[in-house]
């Protein structure tokens, strides 16, 4: 049985984007999503894919779930959910779910592991968000905080949750 790990950056009240892009920039974890997800298949729905500024992202098997049967973007695995996704990933080690919220939300019961970097702030203007998750079926097992900086405007945790089996 495949590994399934949720990677994703959680604000306040779950919130993970707004208008199509990402809430802010956090260079470390971009640093540690490039970390974790390099030489493992990646999992993301079309809406992310076409966020992405500079097309598939290198080092992975990149698949990009879509309805749409005729949609074939150069360097990428097409998929028509996200069990299909899982079943085409080929490269060695744990399959990256890495957004956006539908494919969270179809996911999330298929995830064994979740990376989460919580960032302590709170975006007002959020319009996509995290499914809820129940605490009696995590345990967190590993975290690690960084507060902000320079070129951090906002405290951050890495944290590990696996599932309670
Ligand atoms: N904070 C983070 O870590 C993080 C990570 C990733 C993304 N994000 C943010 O999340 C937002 C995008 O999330 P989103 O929920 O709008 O979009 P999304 O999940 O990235 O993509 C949605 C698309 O996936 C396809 N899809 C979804 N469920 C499907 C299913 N069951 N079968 C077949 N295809 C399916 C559909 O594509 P078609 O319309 O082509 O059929 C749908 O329009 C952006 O703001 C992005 O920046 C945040």
């Amino acid at each position: 049985m495949k590994e399934i790990s949720i990677i994703v950056a959680v604000a306040a009240h779950g919130a993970i984007g707004r208008q199509g892009g990402l809430l802010c920039h956090l260079p470390a974890d971009l640093r540690h999503f490039k970390s974790l997800t390099t030489g493992h298949s990646v999992v993301m729905g079309r809406r992310t894919f076409e966020s992405l500024p500079n097309g598939p992202l290198p080092g992975r098997q990149n698949i990009v779930v879509t309805h749409n049967r005729h949609y074939h973007p150069q360097g990428v695995t097409v998929a028509h959910d996200v069990q299909q996704a899982i079943e085409l990933a080929t490269m060695p080690g744990e399959v990256f779910i890495i957004g956006g919220a539908q494919i969270y939300q179809a996911a999330l019961p298929l995830a064994h592991t979740l990376h989460l970097t919580e960032i302590h702030a709170d975006f007002a203007d959020a319009d996509t968000f995290f499914p809820p998750l129940k605490c009696d079926e995590w345990t967190e097992v590993e975290r690690e905080s960084h507060p902000a900086d320079e070129r951090h405007a906002y405290p951050f945790d890495f944290i590990t949750l696996k599932r309670l089996s």
